[in-house]
């Protein structure tokens, strides 16, 4: 018997959806082909084993996934509903063996999803009571257990699933929804507020991205990303031959440098190396201080210069993390990606945890965050 995942990503991205599962299921061998909706960010990807779902959720952890935000095993695919009883419908569809920690209505990130958002939060109510009633829901607070995802393709049709907690995203259809701030010079600002959020753990940030830091904006006018780390307190060197918002500069914590971000250098880049023991016995260098803790950059530029930059900084000790932006290339989207993150993994892979993800508030580019391995002894 078959089995299915289904996989949420940005409207358009399907394919590159489809062939990183493929990829990376077919690196735990399991193989199968997938199916999509042309830009309804909906990706099925079929597997030729019953238990072969279930294992690519163990196995491969969502996090490293570049091009899917959400996913869940299929339990039922496009059950049709009808205009009365949907709820009984949808509790016939699901059997009633089994038990779901939380309940996630989710539709198409488009404008047709939009609409159906309305009449979704409105069934939540009455399938909520019928799975209570059911015996189909877990006491509150269990963290651990499966999510239910009702995945609404319209008000007459959806395909149900399940994925883990400690395995999926947080967020409704795996999408974090953030605040724009009006006071920020440009739109791009919220890539790197997710981007903080999506690989800062919540319990590092205080630490890893607070006040008092220095960082490095490379393309950065009008001020969107400096905006971001003005914001957590941090003094940032802008570099960039166009202008910054008069209101950045006004904080005092902002210097503004036109040239070439990637000709950059930090001040005073003389670092001193230690070498750490991995738990794997393997000794690797990691500098015992960076002049800059963080760069980031938001410049518009092949995805291999961009990639180069940050292998020099990272090999260079210039910085303590960066988060950069991939812009990606009209074809052949996956392929370089795979080809751009293998070669910095390569490079700076034995003292550095590479991440990379296309975020909501990306669009055609992915988003890379980097940082070393080792903590220093006197981590901040
Ligand atoms: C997408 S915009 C950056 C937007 C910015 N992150 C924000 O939030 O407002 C790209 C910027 O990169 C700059 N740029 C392009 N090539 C550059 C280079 N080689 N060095 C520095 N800046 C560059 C452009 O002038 C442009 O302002």
């Amino acid at each position: 018997m078959s089995s299915s995942i289904t996989l949420y990503c940005r409207p358009g991205y399907e394919k590159e959806c489809g062939a990183e599962i493929q990829d990376r299921a077919a690196s735990i061998d399991i193989f199968g082909y997938f199916t999509f909706d042309k830009n309804q960010g909906l990706v099925t990807f079929n597997v030729y084993q019953a238990d072969d779902a279930e294992r690519v959720i163990q196995k491969v952890r969502l996090s490293s996934l570049v091009f899917t935000r959400q996913w869940f095993v299929t339990l039922a695919s496009q059950v049709a509903l009808p205009d009365y009883n949907r709820v009984e419908a949808i509790i016939e569809a699901l059997g009633s063996e089994w038990q779901y920690a939380d309940l996630r209505m989710e539709m198409p990130d488009t404008n047709e999803g939009k609409e159906l958002s309305k009449f979704c939060r409105k069934l939540a109510v009455p399938l909520r009571q019928a799975m209570r009633q059911h015996n189909m829901l877990t006491k509150k607070g269990d963290t651990d257990g499966a999510i239910l995802h009702a995945y609404f393709h319209s008000g007459k049709e959806v395909t149900l699933g399940y994925s883990y907690a400690n395995n999926s995203s947080e967020h409704a259809m795996g999408i974090m929804r953030l605040k724009f701030p009006n006071q920020s010079p440009s739109r791009s600002t919220l890539k790197l507020d997710e981007a903080f959020l999506t690989f800062v753990e919540k319990d590092e940030r205080d630490t890893r991205v607070t006040s008092g830091m220095k960082a490095v904006d490379l393309g950065a006018s009008p001020g969107g990303w400096t905006y971001q780390l003005v914001r957590r307190g941090m003094m940032v060197s802008s570099v960039d031959n166009g202008p910054m918002a008069e209101s950045l500069m006004e904080t005092g914590q902002v210097k503004h440098f036109q040239m070439d971000g990637y000709k950059f250098t930090p001040n005073k880049p003389q670092i001193h190396w230690l070498e750490k023991k991995l738990s794997n016995g393997q000794m690797v260098p990691v500098p015992d201080q960076t002049p800059i803790d963080w760069m980031v950059c938001d410049i518009i530029d092949k995805p291999q210069r961009s990639a180069k930059l940050i292998i020099d900084w990272m090999q260079k000790g210039w910085c303590r993390e960066c988060i950069v932006n991939l812009k990606l290339p009209m074809s052949k989207k996956f392929e370089t990606i795979k080809e751009l993150l293998a070669k910095i993994r390569e490079e700076i892979g034995d003292f550095c945890k590479v991440q990379a993800k296309h975020l909501y508030y990306d669009r055609d580019e992915i988003t890379v965050h980097v940082r070393y391995v080792v903590k220093r002894e006197n981590n901040r």
